[in-house]
């Protein structure tokens, strides 16, 4: 076990901790951010995606002895009382059904219009590709992201 400190969502979370406990179960287990989910624990599905200084990552993939001293940003902290652009579009377009894989979905579209502000269709379904929806909203996600990038209305 080492000390380990973590910068998440704007304030630093302390914890004794193996240095190979994957992300996901930090934010989960350790400090009850339980916003971001299980999914496959082998970086199929999307389900964990958190951001590592605005990059979205596996966080079921990234070991906490990783992280450093870079600032994570979980669903929890992506938007002051849900205000994000793209959480508003999220519930415009009301996109979640079940919702077991949204958390996921929003902070990787999140993390790629910060990279790719007026994306194309094609250009969504790519970057999206790697988060999986077994309720198949995929038709709504796209949607939301258009119009979060004032594409659509
Ligand atoms: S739970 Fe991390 S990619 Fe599926
Ligand atoms: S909304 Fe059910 S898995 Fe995506």
């Amino acid at each position: 076990m080492s000390a380990i400190t973590l910068k998440i969502n704007g304030r630093d979370y302390d914890a004794d901790l193996d240095p190979a406990t994957p992300l996901l179960w930090a934010l989960r287990d350790t400090f009850n951010l339980t916003g971001t989910k299980f999914g496959c624990g082998a970086g199929l599905c999307g389900a964990c995606t958190v951001h590592l200084e605005g990059e979205a990552v596996r966080s079921c993939q990234t070991p906490v002895s990783s992280v450093g001293a870079r600032k994570i940003t979980t669903i929890e902290g992506l938007g002051a009382a849900r205000s994000h652009p793209v959480q508003l579009a999220w519930i415009a377009e009301q996109v979640p059904q079940c919702g077991y894989c949204q958390s996921g979905q929003i902070m990787q579209a999140a993390a790629f219009l910060a990279r790719s502000p007026h994306p194309t269709s094609d250009q969504i379904d790519q970057a999206m590709s790697g988060n999986i929806c077994r309720c198949g909203t995929y038709q709504r996600i796209r949607r939301a992201i258009l119009r979060a990038a004032g594409e659509a209305a």
